[in-house]
């Protein structure tokens, strides 16, 4: 059987460059890789009130990563750090205290950004947060891309080969990673 991978993408913007790289890792992905997109630009900021009673897209968001076998995640880098859509995402599915949905599950963190950071102080930070949420989060290798014109379309679709080989490389290794790990 397949492994089914939950997708978080950082941005909420149609352009998003992060959603792009995202496609371009599904298509490269060996065909035992199931990916599926987590709606995130639905969920209200997150309460603790909310814990008493979770909103229905709090509750929809929890279901669909406890579904996935693994977690990939990418994001943008926002004043050096992942945004707050994608913070409050993670903090909702985390909660209410003791229903962490994404415990114990393998997952990496990658990303991209039009400046020469590729996000990388964005991922250092999520790896943190990811770390005390009980994720194993895979080391290497590091996918930091800094975005040019013409470097990812709409599609996933990647301009320069270079490029692609990296990212081959990384799904091949992630998707080696998590045979280890998850039971076929
Ligand atoms: C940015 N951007 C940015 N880039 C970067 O390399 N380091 C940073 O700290 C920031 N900070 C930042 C803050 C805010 C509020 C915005 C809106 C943008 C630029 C960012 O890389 C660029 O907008 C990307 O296109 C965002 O990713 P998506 O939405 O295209 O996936």
């Amino acid at each position: 059987s397949k492994y089914k991978v939950a997708v978080l993408v950082g941005s909420l913007r149609k352009e998003s460059i992060n959603r792009r790289l995202a496609r371009a890792v599904e298509r490269l992905a060996p065909a035992e890789l199931e990916f599926g997109h987590v709606r995130i630009d639905d969920l209200p900021l997150y309460d603790q009130d909310f814990d008493a009673d979770y909103p229905a897209a709090c509750k929809r968001l929890k279901q669909q990563v406890e579904a996935a076998d693994a977690l990939l995640f990418v994001t943008p880098e926002y004043n050096r750090s992942i945004p707050g859509v994608l913070k409050n995402a993670i903090d909702i599915a985390s909660r209410p205290w003791g229903t962490n949905s994404f415990a114990g599950k393998p997952g990496a963190v990658i990303g991209a950004s039009i400046g020469a950071t590729g996000s990388a102080l964005a991922q250092q930070h999520l790896r943190n947060v990811l770390a005390y949420l009980d994720v194993a989060v895979l080391g290497q290798p590091e996918v930091f891309i800094k975005f040019t014109d013409g470097l990812l379309d709409e599609d996933g679709r990647i301009g320069n080969e270079g490029t692609q080989k990296f990212l081959q490389g990384f799904v091949d290794r992630y998707a080696a990673w998590l045979r280890t790990l998850l039971p076929r």
